[in-house]
């Protein structure tokens, strides 16, 4: 009996000592595999009463279940001085400090450019118009040839256009919306009634009124019996919308080589005349270049700044505030303020 007892109390030390080494919850875990588990020591002399003689397995019973009582004492003791330790730890550490300021985060909003972009496709989709597309970075012949500006024309040199490298692709980015109209004359058969928003390219410097990087607003309309009348009172229309039922407007004389007679159209704002865009009677040449007879059909064309639009309408007095994305200028107009 004695041998059991030395045995016990050997297989008992080197537990407690593993356990109460034990430095944290995983290390406890691990003794407890080796030292409380079914394949430990202690367990093993348990499962060895089975084997012995009836005498013998009482006293031995008792002499291993004081073993595996004191080892698992041991183990529960140091399990919960460990979880205090933890705990308290992960109090310090998760720590919130509820007087730090909160973060803020302000719901998303469009940009004032948008908002007056959609307001105007909502305008003459009422009137059963189509909102058109095509690409920025736009096929040379599409953006000048087809429109019938000549190779010559001041307005394809490098100065106002930026050209697509390598300069045999003949692609550009589109210096305004207007290759749209000949994408849609391609593409349809008239009656044709589209606006196209988008955005424009030129090697303008950022100034106040300019910007290289700008968006216009093109419309179109080719059906029979469309005349200068109908531009007139479409533009009116357009304009009364957008800057209020009292803004008058003006055509004035101009040239652009895709519309004749061509006109600046113009309106009159708080006490002053200010330009708005370009306009005219679609050249009877562009429409035989997208294979639209001019003697059955006519049609009228537009073309508006929407940045300018927008400076206008609201005062702005410099482009640099549209253009550079200060969220403060985005927040004047409403917009992502709760
Ligand atoms: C055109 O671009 C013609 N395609 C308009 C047109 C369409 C005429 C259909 C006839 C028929 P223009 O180059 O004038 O025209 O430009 C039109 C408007 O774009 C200008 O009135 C101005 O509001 C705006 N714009 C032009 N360049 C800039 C720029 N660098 N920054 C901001 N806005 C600009
Ligand atoms: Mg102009």
């Amino acid at each position: 009996m004695a041998a059991i007892t030395d045995e016990m109390n050997s297989i008992v030390e080197t537990a407690i000592a593993a356990i109460t080494g034990a430095g944290n919850l995983d290390e406890l875990r691990e003794v407890k595999s080796a030292h409380v588990g079914d394949k430990s020591p202690v367990a093993r002399a348990n499962q060895s009463l089975g084997k012995m003689e009836a005498a013998e397995r009482a006293e031995a019973g008792k002499v291993i279940g004081k073993a595996r009582g004191q080892i698992n004492e041991a183990f529960a003791a140091r399990q919960g001085e460990l979880e205090r330790e933890r705990d308290e730890r992960v109090l310090i550490e998760e720590r919130v400090d509820v007087t730090l300021p909160a973060r803020r985060s302000l719901p998303g909003g469009l940009h004032p450019l948008t908002i007056l972009t959609n307001e105007i496709s909502d305008l003459f989709i009422g009137m059963g118009y189509r909102v058109a597309e095509g690409p920025e970075l736009e096929a040379e012949w599409l953006n000048f040839d087809s429109l019938n500006i000549p190779a010559d024309h001041p307005a394809r040199t490098m100065q106002d256009t930026f050209f697509i490298e390598p300069l045999d692709s003949h692609l550009v980015l589109r210096t305004h919306t207007s290759p749209v109209q000949m994408r849609t004359m391609l593409n349809e058969e008239p009656p044709i009634y589209i606006i196209c928003p988008g955005r424009t390219y030129r090697s303008d410097e950022l100034d106040a009124t300019h910007t290289p990087v700008f968006s216009q607003v093109e419309g179109l309309v080719i059906d029979k019996g469309i005349t200068m009348a109908d531009l007139k009172g479409t533009l009116d229309h357009f304009a009364r919308s957008i800057f209020g039922p009292n803004v008058k407007t003006r055509l004035r004389s101009s040239f652009f080589p895709f519309t004749e007679p061509s006109a600046e159209v113009d309106f009159f704002f708080n006490g002053r005349w200010v330009e708005w865009g370009g306009c005219g009677m679609v050249n009877p040449k562009v429409l035989e270049t997208a294979g639209i007879d001019p003697e059955v059909y006519s049609g009228f064309a537009f073309g508006m700044g929407l940045e300018r639009t927008l400076m206008v309408r609201h005062g702005i007095t410099d482009m640099h505030d549209i253009v550079e994305g200060d969220i403060r200028f985005s927040q004047s107009f409403g917009v992502g303020s709760r």
